[in-house]
């Protein structure tokens, strides 16, 4: 069968042929439909993130996928429904501490491994296995565009843990600051705009006009920054502080400077996954701030299946406007290299597309 890879030593995707993979006791075969691309796929590709399953000279790419279960073999899934498969698996060498097997979002990088990321094949192939529990069952109806799940559900975790880090108290958030307008800080912009907990969104980038994602933000009933007109330092004064910030630039300043645009008692929520920067901060200052205007700062990643099955409310609620506006392209799995450039002005979300529902 066709798969999308990365071989060592190259920084483009190839199609490659491997074969057909047949499940394992307790696993199903999956049909792969569709599956996104993100900024974390042009990390991988780039050689700044992830790495190839041990012993093998390639990776299958892909983490974002949505596919119909073909064979459901001794699995209690049927024939012909429509699943999306989370991406974190149990070290194979058992390096899996116990108390995270069952929440492998929250387990050290270094004992899991990741599906299309780091150390084992991803969805990017025509078909896929995986075990049960790591596969959650979808409306039918939302199969062309179930690979937005995956990526929807960073931001169901990262909410969540802003939310509980100020629990202690009656917090009322109106305000939501997205840093970054790549995939997925537009659909967390989207997300926040169209739902009920932040009455005023604002989206941050650094386009000039014409340009999609600004016309997508302002769409929104969101407020576009442009971040070489008004410095995240500045954001605050030039418009209000900010409840929630959440970061999705990979920007490692703003990982600091954000926490300048938080209002006392609020949340900079971290998303990014920058590669190595020295840089210079006034820590002092900053360490200040955070003290006394009471704020959080919470680091997140990856995602627990609580958060899949809130990724599917949040979509299937989604307007269709926004998920027209935001899939700019759908690559056939034999021409997949366009769904790969995504720096281009034209390109939002992206995806490869292995076989029609
Ligand atoms: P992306 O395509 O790289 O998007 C990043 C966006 O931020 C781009 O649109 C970029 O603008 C904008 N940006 C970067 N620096 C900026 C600055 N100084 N001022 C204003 N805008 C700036 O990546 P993505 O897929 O949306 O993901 C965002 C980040 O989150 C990445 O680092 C990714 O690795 C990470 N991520 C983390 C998780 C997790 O579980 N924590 C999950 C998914 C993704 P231009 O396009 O104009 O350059
Ligand atoms: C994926 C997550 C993953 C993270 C770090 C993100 O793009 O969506 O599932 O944990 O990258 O590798
Ligand atoms: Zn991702």
């Amino acid at each position: 069968m066709d798969a999308i890879a990365l071989r060592r030593g190259e920084h483009t995707p190839i199609r490659i042929q491997t074969p057909k993979p047949t499940p394992k006791s307790g696993e199903a075969l999956v049909r792969t439909l569709r599956v996104g691309v993100d900024g974390t796929d042009i990390e991988v590709l780039a050689g700044e993130h992830g790495g190839f399953p041990p012993g093998e000279d390639h990776l299958v790419l892909g983490h974002e996928a949505v596919g119909i279960v073909a064979n459901p073999n001794d699995t209690d899934l049927e024939e012909g429904t429509v699943v999306v498969p989370t991406i974190r698996r149990p070290h194979p060498d058992g390096r899996t501490a116990p108390q995270h097997l069952d929440q492998l979002d929250m387990a050290p990088m270094d004992t899991v491994v990741e599906r299309g990321i780091a150390g084992a094949h991803g969805f990017m192939a025509e078909y896929f296995t995986s075990e049960e529990k790591y596969l959650v069952p979808i409306p039918d109806d939302l199969a062309d565009v179930g690979f937005l799940v995956e990526p929807i559900t960073i931001t169901e975790k990262a909410v969540e843990h802003a939310v509980a880090s100020r629990s202690a108290f009656d917090w009322r958030p109106e305000s939501a600051l997205v840093l970054g307008n790549g995939p997925l800080g537009l659909l967390t912009t989207a997300m926040f705009a169209t739902g009920e907990r932040f009455s005023d969104v604002y989206c941050l980038g650094r386009r000039d006009r014409p340009d999609l994602t600004i016309d997508m933000v302002e769409s929104l009933g969101a407020t576009y920054i442009d971040s070489r007109e008004t410095p995240v330092s500045e954001i605050s004064a030039a418009h209000r502080p900010m409840d929630l910030v959440y970061e999705a630039t990979g920007y490692a300043r703003h990982a600091f400077d954000g926490l300048d645009a938080v209002a006392p008692a609020g949340v900079l929520a971290l998303l990014g996954v920058p590669t190595d920067w020295p840089f210079e901060i006034d820590g002092g200052r900053l360490h200040r701030e955070a003290v006394l205007g009471n704020k959080a700062v919470v680091g997140s990643v990856n995602a627990d299946r609580n958060h899949f099955r809130a990724a599917v409310r949040t979509l299937d609620r989604l307007p269709a406007w926004v998920i027209d506006d935001l899939v700019t392209g759908v690559s056939p799995h034999t021409d997949a290299e366009p769904a790969f450039v995504t720096d281009d002005d034209a390109s939002i979300k992206t995806a490869v597309e292995f076989h029609r529902v």
